[in-house]
């Protein structure tokens, strides 16, 4: 049956990527100020952040921001235009909207706190599957996956590549490799590290192969030859 959907990378495979991975990380993998916290406000905005903006572009914003708005409580409290108007320099998107409707729903639903299981992070409007799991395993240190474009990428290329499988690894069964390969401990370090190796070495367009310590156990190496 395998061929139509990808087997669970073995258990021997799970522990090599996170053995390479983490390894790599610990080399390559980027000092960034969300990386310094578990603060789960933190996280949230710094996630939000990113998702559609570039880190060197996030950077300045997310400090400015958690001056202003220090915890959920103040952001909760700030007008809906105000938050707009700081959000802008970001770009002009419904982001702020959705960040200003979850630290209202946790201030008047949780105490100003966000929770950290996911049925309740997921009934939150704004809250996804990735923040959720970004939350999760950032703030609180949970067992919990993650699954972005980027991580995606880098899971779909290493674990099914080409050929019959590939048409058909939907994101359902990427977040089922995802949950997979979460290691018990190092759950923050491992999907931050995700996050980066997609950044940096398993990038979209030209990816870097020539400096990727995935290559032995990668079904997408060697990458098809370029015209
Ligand atoms: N993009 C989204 N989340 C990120 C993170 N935690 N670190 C770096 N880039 C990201």
């Amino acid at each position: 049956m395998w061929m139509s959907v990808p087997p669970l990378p073995s258990p021997a495979a799970r522990r090599r990527f996170r053995r390479l991975l983490l390894a790599w990380y610990g080399a390559h993998g980027r000092d960034l100020p969300w990386r310094r916290t578990d603060d789960p406000y933190h996280i949230l905005v710094s996630e939000v952040m990113l998702q559609q903006t570039q880190v060197d572009r996030v950077l300045p914003k997310y400090h400015e921001w958690l001056e202003e708005y220090p915890s959920l409580e103040a952001l909760a409290s700030a007008s809906e235009a105000e938050v707009a108007e700081r959000w802008r320099p970001l770009g002009y998107n419904i982001r702020p909207r959705r960040l200003h409707a979850i630290a209202r729903e946790a201030v008047t639903r949780y105490g100003g706190q966000l929770p950290s299981d996911e049925e309740t992070l997921l009934s939150f409007k704004g809250i996804g599957a990735y923040t959720a799991g970004a939350i999760r395993s950032f703030a609180f240190r949970e067992r919990a996956a993650i699954l972005d474009t980027n991580v995606a990428r880098v899971l779909f290329r290493v674990f099914v590549g080409r050929g019959e499988a590939k048409a058909h690894a939907t994101r359902r069964q990427l977040w089922t490799i995802s949950g997979a390969l979460v290691p018990r401990k190092h759950v923050f370090d491992f999907n931050q590290a995700l996050m980066d190796f997609g950044a940096l070495v398993c990038v979209a367009r030209k990816p870097k192969c020539l400096v990727c310590p995935m290559t032995k156990m990668c079904r997408s190496y060697p990458p098809p030859a370029r015209p």
